[in-house]
């Protein structure tokens, strides 16, 4: 039996019915398995230049389907297959639906930030952690939703905005729900975060864009971004190797939403 001829998937389906077969038969156990005739391809995976817009209405139409992380995650994935990217025809987007609502409700990162750095993890090889970078520092000061998902919206336009100032699920959608007087449990907030997932989607095929073609320069970089008091007071005691203490890690904002609040004047 040769792989010559077929395809990834052909193959491992006919591979798994000579398993079955051989086993039923009485075959040599072991003496072929797709596992062991099939490495997954190395990363970095190929990019194909995306249109953010279309990208972002996918992602805006995929939160209905599978969440935050889906949105985005499927909708890059997707587009690649479609723009015959190799590879991306043997990821099952499906994957993605554990980040939804900060990873299966937990509130913890934002799972259309999570959707994408994954994907960019997966293409953007020494670059993944520049572009991912700016990405979380972008959605820290970003106000969502944007209304360039209005036209297709299905619950509500010119939503108002907040900025969560933080990358996390809980104070994105907590603040926003907040600020603006809506339940999380609402549609208007389910269209907030569906725009959101598409604004994300949109940035991120922007950055993958440039960074394609040699133009992509990050605006936020570390420790740029954290130039304000409420990271440099306390970073200088207690983040990084070269700190008195080095006994906390982390790259967001330590006093705004009143996290630690209470050490405003701690130390000072
Ligand atoms: C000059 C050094 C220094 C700076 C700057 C500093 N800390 Fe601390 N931090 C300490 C030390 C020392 C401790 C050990 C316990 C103590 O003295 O409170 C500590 C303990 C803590 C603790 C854990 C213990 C507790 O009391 O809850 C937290 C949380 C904390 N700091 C947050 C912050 C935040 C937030 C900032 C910035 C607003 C900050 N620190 C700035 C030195 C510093």
């Amino acid at each position: 039996m040769s792989e010559k001829g077929l395809s990834r998937r052909d193959f491992l389906v006919s591979a798994g019915t000579y398993t079955a077969s051989a086993l039923a038969s009485g075959g040599v156990i072991g003496a072929f398995t797709p596992a062991a005739a099939m490495a997954a391809p190395a990363l970095p995976w190929p990019y194909a230049a995306l249109d953010p817009q279309t990208v972002g209405e996918a992602a805006y139409n995929n939160y209905y389907v599978g969440g935050c992380m889906y949105a985005v995650g499927a909708s890059i994935v997707n587009a690649l297959v479609t723009a015959g990217a190799a590879n991306w025809d043997t990821f099952n987007p499906d994957f993605f639906k554990m980040g939804g609502g900060g990873i299966s409700g937990w509130g913890t990162v934002c799972g259309s930030p999570n959707g994408a750095c994954a994907v960019i993890q997966m293409i953007a090889g020494s670059s993944a952690a520049a572009i991912i970078n700016e990405l979380m520092g972008w959605y820290c000061n970003e106000p969502f939703p944007s209304t360039k998902f209005d036209a297709i919206a299905k619950y509500a336009v010119n939503q108002p905005t907040t900025v969560a100032k933080s990358p996390l699920c809980h104070q994105s959608s907590g603040i926003w729900a907040y600020t603006t007087g809506n339940r999380i449990g609402s549609n208007n907030r389910k269209d907030r975060c569906a725009k959101l997932a598409g604004d994300v989607a949109y940035k991120t095929v922007e950055m993958l864009n440039a960074w394609q073609a040699g133009t992509f320069a990050p605006t936020l970089a570390a420790p740029d971004y954290q130039s304000d008091t409420n990271f440099e007071r306390c970073f200088t005691c207690h983040v990084g190797a070269d700190t008195k203490y080095d006994n906390a890690q982390g790259k967001m904002n330590c006093l705004t939403n009143g996290c630690h609040s209470d050490k405003t004047t701690h130390h000072l």
